[in-house]
């Protein structure tokens, strides 16, 4: 599955920084939207609320992790806020990635993050004591999404290819970390532009800075979203 619109990270620190971010977008133009926590957790349900009255879809990005009693819960109360996709911590295994699920309902996309890319293999062996290497965990984290009928993973898209060859082509994979060719790559490492994502069967992906703090994020965005569906 294709999706046509880049998603853009909305990571700004606080309402009014949104909704002027928002406002330079012509009202006819759908947009797929991520909220983190530190927006979601400063403003509240209302943001969301405030996105989708605007005709946008939104990704709630809060990496839930707990035991599956209370991320069943609090999966039934975002799925009143009307979100279109929202994420999960594989790390906090099979059981509560099924009562996610059934607290979620099938209507919007729940997409688990297996090891983050911040995460080095170094850091991983040493500090969760998971002595393989780093795509082995990966690979093994989205297996048990998809055993867990979640729909897919966060991933860098590095790790696309390999992720649909031991789950299944339709295994979503979400990929941030993308960055059009000449733009600044700031903190990110490995990245790959919209076009080579796409060529490499990415489903979804994020952008966040290029479109949000450049001089004209209009132009940015159809720029990206063009790259994204030549
Ligand atoms: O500005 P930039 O395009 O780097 O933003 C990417 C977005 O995707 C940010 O919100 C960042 O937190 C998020 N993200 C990421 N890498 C991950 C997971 C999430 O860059 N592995």
């Amino acid at each position: 599955m294709h999706e046509e619109r880049p998603i853009i990270a909305l990571d700004f620190p606080d309402f009014d920084d949104l909704k002027s971010f928002l406002s330079q977008f012509p009202k006819e133009e759908s947009l797929y939207v991520k909220i983190g926590m530190e927006l979601y957790y400063s403003v509240g349900p209302e943001i969301i609320r405030y996105v989708k009255s605007l005709g946008h879809s939104v990704f709630l990005d809060l990496k839930l992790h707990d035991i599956p009693n209370t991320v069943y819960s609090t999966m039934k109360v975002l799925a009143k806020l009307g979100i279109d996709m929202t994420t999960v911590q594989a790390a906090g295994g099979v059981e509560m990635l099924k009562a996610a699920r059934k607290g979620l309902g099938q209507g919007p996309l729940l997409i688990a993050v297996t090891q983050l890319t911040s995460t080095s293999q170094e850091q991983m062996q040493e500090d969760q004591n998971i002595q393989t290497t780093l795509l082995d965990s990966v690979l093994h984290y989205a297996q048990k999404t998809a055993e867990a009928k979640l729909d897919g993973v966060v991933c860098s898209a590095h790790e696309v290819e390999a992720i649909k060859e031991v789950t299944s082509k339709d295994f979503v994979c979400l990929t941030p970390g993308i960055r059009p060719n000449g733009s600044d790559i700031g903190d990110q490492k490995r990245v790959m532009t919209p076009n080579q994502a796409r060529k490499i069967g990415s489903d979804y992906i994020v952008v966040g800075r290029p479109i949000t703090l450049a001089e004209d994020p209009l132009v940015s965005y159809l720029a990206i979203k063009k790259e994204w569906n030549a």
